[in-house]
């Protein structure tokens, strides 16, 4: 052992470091190259730098998100320039940023991710109970409340202020090519830390978490937050296993139940995520999952083919089968038939 401290870059590097590096270089890798070149480049200086390392080490496993540090970073003191700039506020504002990190969670609520859900709800019986889990602020339990266009074909609420575009790649099986109108007749979500729509800092923090350069989601935020604050959906407080059963037996016996998720089983356990599965099952229910492959190892194993190699997509399934891969912030459809 040395007796002297070394410079940081020349310790070694402690595992979970090793980890942690590699995770921010893939954010930079695959979420933000193409998306946001600031968060690029800040994500590779971060998986380059020891004494951030160091520091994202000191915080649980689950506070060391790349999206948390980020928006943590500029919910105390603004975007930054280039990655100097954000190392120095880091350093500056250390305690400030922490105590946004442990106290705050990644919860970015993204309206956009209704165009994958819109085909499948589309799909099903109507009207619809909507059960979301992992809801946030419940932008995504509004499908039916804004207007789509993928590609010529426009519907749901067309005199929606809030009109989202999809690029569909792919041949979509026939019921999902078109989809017509939804009605909801019931409508509720569970979160640990549901986010008030209209709560000034809940609000600020939603906006926070849009990426930089992202104008088009900033606008598109504040319009779904605008509609929702007319009349919030009810989402409750609580784990999604508490909670799930309790909800589900509120539904209106005459609407298709249809629980759904998306980047929400990531935060859970083996465990959580096995109980969910039981929970699910016993409903009977139905339910769409937008997930990464690798938090639904049995959904991706029934993958027909590989996901898209240039950027990472959800899995979008109906009932366990997979039916597309979506864009992480919606937008972008690629169906699993050739
Ligand atoms: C990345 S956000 C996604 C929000 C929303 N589903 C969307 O797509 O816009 C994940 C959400 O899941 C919630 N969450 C994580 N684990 C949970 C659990 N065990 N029970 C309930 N909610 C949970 C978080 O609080 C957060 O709001």
């Amino acid at each position: 052992m040395p007796d002297e401290p070394q410079p940081a870059e020349l310790q070694p590097m402690p595992d979970d470091q090793h980890a942690t590096a590699e995770r921010y270089r893939r954010f930079s890798a695959l979420e933000a190259r193409g998306a946001s070149p600031l968060y690029e480049r800040l994500t590779a200086g971060v998986a380059a730098d020891p004494e951030v390392l160091a520091l994202l080490g000191e915080l649980p496993p689950d506070k060391r998100q790349p999206n948390l540090l980020l928006a943590a970073a500029r919910y105390v003191t603004g975007t930054p320039s280039g990655y100097d700039d954000f190392r120095d506020a880091l350093f500056d504002h250390r305690d400030a940023i922490v105590a946004t990190m442990l106290a705050r969670r990644t919860q970015t609520n993204e309206p956009a991710r209704c165009t994958a859900l819109y085909p499948l709800l589309a799909a099903l019986p109507q009207p619809l109970a909507l059960l979301e889990v992992g809801a946030s602020a419940g932008l995504c339990l509004l499908p039916d409340r804004y207007a789509y266009s993928y590609g010529d074909h426009v519907t749901g609420a067309t005199d929606s202020p809030l009109r989202l575009r999809c690029q569909v790649e792919g041949s979509p099986p026939p019921r999902f090519a078109r989809p017509g109108p939804i009605t909801v007749a019931w409508r509720a979500g569970i979160d640990l830390n549901p986010l008030d729509v209209t709560d000034p800092d809940d609000v600020r923090w939603l906006r926070t978490l849009v990426w930089p350069e992202q104008q088009d989601r900033l606008r598109r935020l504040e319009t779904a937050i605008e509609l929702a604050r007319q009349d919030p959906p009810p989402v409750v407080r609580g784990d999604l296993n508490d909670r799930l059963g309790e909800l589900a037996s509120q539904a209106p016996p005459h609407a298709t139940l249809v629980v759904y998720h998306t980047a929400v089983l990531y935060y859970v356990s083996g465990e959580g995520k096995a109980a969910f599965e039981e929970q699910i099952g016993r409903l009977g229910c139905h339910r769409i999952s937008q997930e990464t492959e690798s938090v639904l190892p049995h959904v991706a194993a029934r993958l027909p083919r590989r996901p898209p190699a240039d950027t990472l997509m959800y899995v979008l399934a109906l009932d366990g089968r997979p039916k597309a891969f979506s864009a992480m912030h919606g937008g972008r459809l690629v169906w699993c038939s050739p």
